[in-house]
């Protein structure tokens, strides 16, 4: 899938162009303890390379002949008893289908000699500070050489442009894993419905997510973006994830969380009563938030605007949010006012893939992009009452209600990933009430 996903880069390169791109390097947590590495996603999706400080070049020379050049660490046995195996030249050669590479340290030398044969240069300006000054460098130093009969590259051009747009189309294999990850994800939600009662901390659901996402091989952290396990008002701070609080009978639990396997994300939402049962008025809000959602998915085909699913879901949420007496004027008001924002915020939709906020164009000359097969979208809508809000009826006040899903556009019906969580008010309530096998509970007295 990596080799592909390069050959489909060098097809859009033309003879004389040259392409770089730097994978992610270690980050320091505190004193001498580093971050998980996390492979910088473009990267990966070229070179499936796991190793930190790896750089790749793609070349198509003038003569039209294409070659693929990964720098990774050298082999250093001292260091990889300490810290980890490396691949090594040889290693990535063999492992991840190169014909050509490198110990990172001849990167610059490389790619130097590489510079002053090539017209244009593809690469992601801003993105590594030592790569940016590295190039700008070598092009001082070609333009010194005039008189040698060199000469820096002509152009230096976006790689982004190329490869977020092949990243917005999701080949057989990339769904194939993405499906995988909504499994894991769908697992995750359902033993934190099975396992929540009032009383336990927002955090304990936090810990069985993870714990899912881990037992099922997600990646180093497991999880796709920090988890947001919030209870009562908490719901009303969208990316609230300190969860470090109690959750009380009589107050729902908003969980937006979701694994990542092998890089590709999942991103699911539901909200469900923390005793298993939602009250009168808890069924109304869900009810309102849940038909937004289920028209909105239904607008997720191929030739519709990337935008209409949330059009879909602000008028339908207009119509519930004027069935709960909370508007004060009509739908179609509030509508072409937007008076419904201070209760629904945010959009509908963002791409997902390697990234839970994907890359890729949805929006160009103000126009909205049309949805095509392979496409992969989130559908939330929400509707947020804080506890503070008194223009809102006393009833609705610190609740929150997301409801989310991963949708793959398709020549026809849209493809839900995560349609296994479960989502109706009869199936929520179902899952809050089954078995599901959670890790044993310590029997230790309480430290406080
Ligand atoms: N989990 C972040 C989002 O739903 O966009
Ligand atoms: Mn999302
Ligand atoms: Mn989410």
């Amino acid at each position: 899938m990596f080799k592909a996903h390069r050959r489909e880069f060098l097809d859009r390169m033309h003879d004389g162009d040259i392409a770089l791109f730097q994978g992610a390097a270690l980050a320091t947590r505190n004193h001498d303890v580093e971050f998980p590495l996390r492979q910088q996603s473009s990267f990966w999706y070229l070179t499936g390379c796991h190793e930190a400080d790896a750089a790749l070049m793609l070349a198509k020379g003038v003569d039209g002949v294409e070659e693929e050049t990964l720098f990774v660490l050298p082999r250093d046995p001292a260091r990889e008893t300490w810290v980890g195996r490396r691949l090594g030249p040889e290693g990535a050669m063999d492992q991840l289908d190169f014909d050509i590479a490198f110990n990172n340290d001849e990167f610059q030398a490389e790619v130097s000699e590489a510079l002053a044969k090539c017209k244009r240069v593809w690469c992601q300006l801003g993105f590594n500070d030592e790569l940016d000054a590295f190039l700008l460098d070598a092009i001082k130093s070609l333009r010194a050489k005039g008189r040698l009969g060199l000469a820096p590259p002509e152009q230096i051009l976006d790689a982004g442009s190329i490869v977020h747009e092949l990243r917005v189309f999701k080949s057989a294999e990339e769904l194939d894993l993405m499906r995988k990850a909504s499994a894991i994800s769908a697992e995750a939600h359902m033993l934190a419905m099975a396992q929540c009662r009032p009383g336990m901390m927002e955090y304990e659901l936090e810990a069985l997510l993870h714990y899912t996402f881990r037992r099922h091989g997600c990646n180093d952290a497991g999880w796709a973006y920090p988890s947001i396990v919030a209870a009562g008002d908490n719901a009303n701070i969208l990316h609230y994830n300190t969860n470090h609080m109690a959750m009380n009978d009589g107050d729902m639990v908003l969980i937006d969380a979701g694994g990542e396997y092998q890089c590709y994300a999942a991103d699911i939402t539901r909200t469900f009563p923390v005793n298993g049962k939602f009250s009168p008025a808890q069924r109304d809000i869900y009810e309102v938030v849940l038909a937004a959602q289920i028209d909105a998915i239904d607008a997720v085909r191929a030739g519709n605007e990337f935008h209409f699913a949330h059009d879909v879901s602000i008028a339908k949420l207009c119509d519930g949010l004027h069935q709960l007496g909370v508007l004060k004027c009509g739908v179609e008001e509030a509508i072409a006012t937007e008076a419904h924002k201070q209760w629904t915020i945010h959009n509908t939709s963002h791409y997902i893939g390697l990234d839970v906020h994907d890359c890729g164009i949805s929006r160009a000359d103000g126009k909205s992009r049309l949805l095509e097969p392979g496409m992969v979208l989130t559908v939330e809508p929400g509707l947020y009452f804080p506890a503070n809000d008194d223009s809102v009826p006393a009833e609705l006040r610190g609740t929150g209600v997301r409801i989310e899903d991963d949708i793959h556009v398709t020549g026809g019906v849209p493809e839900n990933l995560t349609a296994a969580t479960p989502k109706t008010l009869a199936d929520v309530e179902e899952a809050c009430s089954a078995e599901r096998i959670a890790p044993p509970t310590l029997d230790t007295a309480e430290i406080h």
